[in-house]
């Protein structure tokens, strides 16, 4: 990213501002697209004549209430109405602010259409609640009605589709959903591991005192502290009063530091990765794959994939990916993998991470590939990370009859034995044949003799 870089795309773009307005640009227009050019151009270099192709979305949800609370937690179940792990009002705010700036950065460029296409747009979340509500939440700030589209006039909201399936068949998206033994296996060794086991032995005595204090039965570790970690942050978000134990100097920073250590273990490694954050990266690349390959009209036109789920679920794409933090994906916190088409045709990816309202996104850059990777590096580069199919890697159904090279092998074997059968079969009845000529001879002797 350099600096005359910079100049010259806004120069460009501000050009073409004039010549699609028919040259009535105000001047409050023309600070509106330099500020937004500029947002544009600080998150990656940009060249007047590169165009985006498609954009792919991730995010958690909003700030909900505490999904469970510990054993001796002073403030009970009733202290949210909304119901444990629910969406609240500052949560759906959280999401209408997000949809408005993925409106204000894919609109004012042009990118999408302000009235909203179904051809364009595709919203997948998972089963649950406050996903669901988060992203109906994201699209009212990313689309309001327009034009003919208002069908009620004291409503600047419009119904959009939002698509879902059961948890517990959503490989996709819901990382603790549907059955995944060989996961299962996997994140048991994870705890017998060296770097695992050096976290649990440095805060052993915090987790004894947590777990005391708390009033669990059984010893909290660091893959259950966020048991913990989650009601105590969603409780002084929300102005309770923490109890006394936990009112200690730098009692919270040690309970985020193992919670979020907790979180990266789930993934912290590439088949574990490839398990839980592969299927959507699969889905993401296949995206873009289609959008640039294709002829199909329909995928011509289709511009945005939105996917609302979970902190998990953005941290295992991170991972899978090779670009994870190791910090817990913040409430409403937002991946962006966009598809751009370079001046020289090339189809490169980018992708963002939006976790910090206050700021401008952070690009992502796996360090086995440039700031616009090129698609086909890309693709290459996370192959091993995308399984073929989920459930034959998860072990559930047997990996031996899930694609065609092993069903032909395995047809030939079968072919093999029935052959190798017949030859032994013909052989042994030769066999017989002889025999019985032999045995018919002694017979006729053994009567001679008698
Ligand atoms: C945006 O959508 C409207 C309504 O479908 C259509 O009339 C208009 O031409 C579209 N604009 C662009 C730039 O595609
Ligand atoms: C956001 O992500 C960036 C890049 O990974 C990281 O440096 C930063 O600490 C993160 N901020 C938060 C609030 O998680």
């Amino acid at each position: 990213m350099s600096v005359p870089d910079h100049r010259s795309s806004v120069t460009v773009t501000l050009k073409r501002g004039r010549k699609s307005r028919g040259g009535a640009v105000s001047t409050m227009d023309h600070l509106m697209l330099i500020t937004m050019v500029l947002a544009i151009c600080s998150t990656f270099s940009v060249n007047g004549e590169r165009s985006l192709q498609l954009v792919n979305v991730l995010y958690r949800h909003g700030d909900r209430t505490p999904v469970d609370i510990y054993p001796s937690d002073p403030h009970k179940a009733d202290t949210w109405p909304e119901g444990l792990g629910q969406l609240t009002t500052h949560g759906m705010n959280m999401h209408y602010e997000l949809g408005q700036w993925l409106r204000e950065r894919y609109m004012k460029s042009g990118f999408l259409n302000e009235t909203y296409n179904r051809d364009a747009l595709h919203v997948r979340s998972t089963d649950k609640d406050r996903t669901l509500m988060s992203a109906e939440s994201d699209l009212s700030g990313l689309y309001p009605p327009k034009g003919n589209q208002i069908w009620n006039n004291g409503l600047t909201w419009m119904p959009i589709p939002v698509h879902t399936i059961p948890l517990d068949q959503d490989y996709l998206l819901k990382t603790n959903g549907p059955p995944c033994p060989r996961y299962d296996e996997l994140k048991k060794e994870t705890t017998t591991t060296k770097e695992y086991l050096a976290v649990q032995e440095r805060y052993k005595d915090f987790l004894k005192n947590l777990t005391i204090n708390t009033g669990f039965k059984e010893p909290l570790t660091v893959s259950d502290v966020y048991l913990v970690e989650d009601p105590l942050f969603v409780e002084r978000l929300h102005g309770f009063r923490w109890p006394d134990w936990a009112n200690v100097t730098g009692f919270y920073k040690d309970l985020k530091t193992v919670s979020d250590k907790g979180m990266y273990f789930l993934f912290n490694s590439k088949d574990k990765s490839r398990l839980k954050g592969g299927p959507l990266l699969g889905e993401i690349i296949e995206n873009m794959r289609n959008k640039s390959e294709t002829k199909d009209p329909m995928d011509l036109r289709r511009k945005f994939y939105m996917y609302s789920a979970h902190d998990t679920t953005v941290a295992a794409l991170l991972s899978a990916l090779g670009i994870y933090n190791g910090i817990q994906p913040p409430l409403a916190s937002c991946v962006i993998v966009e598809l751009w088409k370079e001046d020289d045709g090339e189809n490169t990816v980018n992708i963002l991470f939006r976790n910090d309202t206050t700021k401008a996104p952070y690009p992502l850059v796996n360090k086995n590939c440039k700031a616009s990777c090129p698609l086909g590096n890309f693709t290459m580069l996370t192959k091993d990370m995308v399984p073929e199919d989920i459930k034959a890697a998860c072990g559930i159904t047997s990996p031996f009859l899930s694609n065609n090279i092993s069903i032909i092998i395995l047809i030939s074997i079968v072919i093999g034995l029935l052959v190798v059968t017949i030859l032994t079969l013909i052989g042994v009845l030769i066999c017989r044949c002889r025999q019985s000529k032999i045995r018919h001879v002694r017979l006729q002797s053994d009567d001679t003799k008698a």
